[in-house]
C-alpha cells in the first residue's frame, strides 16, 4: 500500500496548489481527482475553475467583447469592417483549447514537483494508527493509500433549483452555459449574481435577448451600492440586459416550445418563454462520496465542512480548503488556503487575511472591490471618509474607448487607514490589486495619494480617488 505524508482530495485551484506547495516543502504528496475532460474520455485536472468556471468564462467574455467592439466601437476609430459575422462554435473551440492547455499544464506541474496524480474518486476510510486511509475508486476498481495528513479540496457544485431539472440542453448550469454552440434568440437567466451577469453579458453581446430574473430586491447586494447602482444602469439602460429584481418564481416548464418561466414581480404575474435558460443561483459545497459521516467529519448546517480559522477540521490531521469550507467561493481564496495549509503542516505560521480577499465581476465595465462597503461601515458604526474619482476624464480610459466608471476609496475618519476600495470601470480586475496591497500593508489613503502613479494609466483614477478622500483632488 502506498504511503504519503500528504494526500489531497481534489485538484481544483485549492487542491492542486496545496499539493504543489506540500511537495515543494519536502512532503511525499499525492493528489486524487475524479475530474474528466469535456469529452469524458480523459482525466482533467484543475477543477471547476479551469474546466467549467473562471478560465472558460473569461475566454468567452473576451471573444464576445471583440465581436461587440467590431460591431459597435471600431467605427469611431476610423476602422470599417463591413459585415461582422459570429461563429459560436468557433468561440467554444477556442475556449476548449485554452482549457486543454491549462489543465495539461497542471499535469506537467505535478510531474515537475513530484506530486503523484491519482485518478478516481477519493473517500476517507478511517485510521490505521497515525495514518489516514483514503480509498481511490476508478470505474469500480478500488485501491487504498495512506497518509499522515489529508487535505479535502472537493469544491462545490451548482445549487439546484427545485422547480426544474438541469438537462444542459435547454436548462443549463455553468457547464451548459459555457458550451452553447448556437446563439439562443431568447435567453433567460435565473439569478443576477456573478455567473448570471458574466454569462448574460457574453450571450447578450453576441445577439441574444437576455432576461435575468433575480429573487433579491437589491442588485448585487454584496457590492458597495454606489457601484452596484452604476452597474445596474449601464447593464440595463446602455447594454439592454433586462434585469428583473424581487422576482418570485412560480413554475418552469421545459418542453418542445422552449423553457417557459412563470413568475411574479412587483405584484404582477408574468410568463416568458426562452430558447435556453441558465440557472445560476449559487453553489453548494461538494462532499458527495467522501464518507464524511463514516469517519465523523463534521459539517455545518449548510453542508460546508467545519473548519477553524486555519482550515483544521474536527479530525486530527484532516484539513479542508476552498469552496467546500466557509468563506467566499473564489479560486484565489481556495489557492491561498491551500498554500497556507501546506505551510502549516510544515510547521510554518502563514497568515491569510480574509478582509483583503478581492472580488471581481468580469462584465464590461468590470466591477472589483476589496474590504468593507459603505453599507457595512455604516452598519458597524465606523466613522469613515470617502474619495471618488471617475474614468470619464482619464486620458488612458478615453484612448481605450472605455471611459466609464468610478473608483471609491473608503478610509477611517480618525486614522486615514484604507478600509475599502470599490471600482467599476475598465480593467479594474487589475487595479484592485493596488487596493489589496494597500490594505494588506495597513496603508492610509494619503499613502496611496503620495505614491507616484504612471501617466497616462487607469491607476491614476485610484490615485485621484485617494487624493479626494483627503479633499485635495487635483482633477476633481
Ligand atoms: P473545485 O475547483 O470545485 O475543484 C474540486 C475538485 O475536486 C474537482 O476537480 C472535482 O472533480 C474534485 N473532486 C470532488 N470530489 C472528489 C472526490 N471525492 N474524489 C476526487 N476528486 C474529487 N472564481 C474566481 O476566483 N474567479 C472567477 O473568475 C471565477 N469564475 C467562475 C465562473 C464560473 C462559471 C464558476 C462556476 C465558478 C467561478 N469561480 C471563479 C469560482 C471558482 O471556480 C471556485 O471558487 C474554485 O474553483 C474553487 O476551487 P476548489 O479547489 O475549492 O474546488
Ligand atoms: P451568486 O451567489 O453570485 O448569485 C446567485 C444569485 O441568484 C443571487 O443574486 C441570489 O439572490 C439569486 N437567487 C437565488 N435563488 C434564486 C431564485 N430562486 N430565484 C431567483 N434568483 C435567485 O452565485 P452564482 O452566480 O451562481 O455563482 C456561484 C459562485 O461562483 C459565486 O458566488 C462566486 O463565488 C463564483 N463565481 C465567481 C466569479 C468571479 O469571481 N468573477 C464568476 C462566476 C462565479
Amino acid at each position: 500500500m502506498s504511503q504519503f505524508d500528504v494526500v489531497v482530495i481534489g485538484a481544483g485551484p485549492g487542491g492542486y496548489i496545496a499539493a504543489i506547495r506540500a511537495a515543494q516543502l519536502g512532503f511525499k504528496t499525492a493528489c486524487i481527482d475524479a475530474g474528466v475532460n469535456k469529452a469524458g474520455d480523459a482525466p482533467a485536472l484543475g477543477g471547476t475553475c479551469l474546466n467549467v468556471g473562471c478560465i472558460p468564462s473569461k475566454a468567452l467574455l473576451q471573444s464576445s467583447e471583440h465581436f461587440y467592439a467590431a460591431q459597435h466601437d471600431f467605427d469611431e476609430h476610423g476602422i470599417t469592417v463591413g459585415d461582422v459575422k459570429f461563429d459560436a462554435a468557433k468561440m467554444i473551440e477556442r475556449k476548449d483549447g485554452i482549457v486543454t492547455k491549462l489543465t495539461g499544464g497542471i499535469k506537467f506541474l505535478f510531474q515537475k514537483n513530484k506530486v503523484e496524480s491519482l485518478f478516481g474518486k477519493g473517500s476517507l476510510k478511517g485510521r490505521n494508527g497515525d495514518l489516514w486511509q483514503v480509498e481511490v475508486e476508478n470505474k469500480g476498481e478500488k485501491s487504498v493509500v495512506e497518509a499522515k495528513h489529508v487535505i479535502v479540496a472537493t469544491g462545490s457544485v451548482p445549487r439546484p433549483l427545485p422547480l426544474i431539472e438541469i438537462d444542459n440542453v435547454n436548462v443549463l448550469d455553468n457547464e451548459g452555459a459555457l458550451n452553447l454552440t448556437e446563439v439562443p434568440k431568447k435567453l433567460g437567466v435565473i439569478g443576477s449574481g456573478v455567473i448570471g451577469l458574466e454569462m448574460g453579458s457574453v450571450w447578450k453581446r453576441v445577439g441574444s435577448e437576455v432576461t435575468i430574473l433575480e429573487a433579491m430586491p437589491t442588485f448585487l447586494a454584496a457590492a458597495d451600492q454606489q457601484i452596484a447602482k452604476e452597474a445596474f444602469k449601464v447593464f440595463t439602460k446602455e447594454q439592454g440586459l433586462v434585469i428583473e429584481l424581487g422576482v418570485k418564481l412560480n413554475e418552469i416548464k421545459n418542453d418542445k416550445n422552449g423553457v417557459t418561466v412563470s413568475y411574479e414581480v412587483g405584484g404582477a404575474a408574468k410568463t416568458e418563454t426562452f430558447d435556453k435558460l441558465i440557472v445560476s443561483i449559487g453553489r453548494i459545497p461538494n462532499t458527495e462520496g467522501l464518507n464524511t459521516e463514516g469517519v465523523g467529519l463534521e459539517k455545518d448546517e449548510r453542508g460546508f465542512i467545519k473548519v477553524d480559522g486555519e482550515c483544521r477540521t474536527n479530525l486530527p490531521n484532516v484539513w479542508a480548503i476552498g469552496d467546500v469550507v466557509r468563506g467566499p467561493m473564489l479560486a484565489h481564496k481556495a489557492s491561498d488556503e491551500g498554500v497556507a495549509v501546506a505551510e502549516r503542516i510544515a510547521g510554518q505560521k502563514p497568515h491569510l487575511d480574509f478582509n483583503t480577499i478581492p472580488f471581481v465581476i468580469y462584465t464590461d465595465p468590470e466591477i472589483a472591490w476589496v474590504g468593507k462597503t459603505e453599507e457595512q461601515l455604516k452598519a458597524e458604526g465606523v466613522e469613515y471618509k470617502k474619495g471618488t474619482s471617475g474614468f470619464a476624464a482619464n486620458g488612458r480610459a478615453l484612448g481605450l474607448g472605455k471611459a466609464k466608471g468610478t473608483v471609491k476609496v473608503l478610509a477611517c475618519a480618525k486614522t486615514d487607514r484604507v478600509l475599502g476600495v470599490h471600482m467599476i470601470g475598465p480593467m479594474v480586475s487589475e487595479l484592485v490589486a493596488e487596493g489589496v496591497m494597500s490594505m494588506e500593508f495597513s496603508a492610509s489613503s494619503e499613502d496611496i495619494a503620495r505614491i507616484v502613479h504612471a501617466h497616462p494609466t487607469l491607476s491614476e483614477v485610484l490615485h485621484e480617488a485617494a487624493l479626494a478622500a483627503d479633499k485635495r483632488a487635483l482633477h476633481g
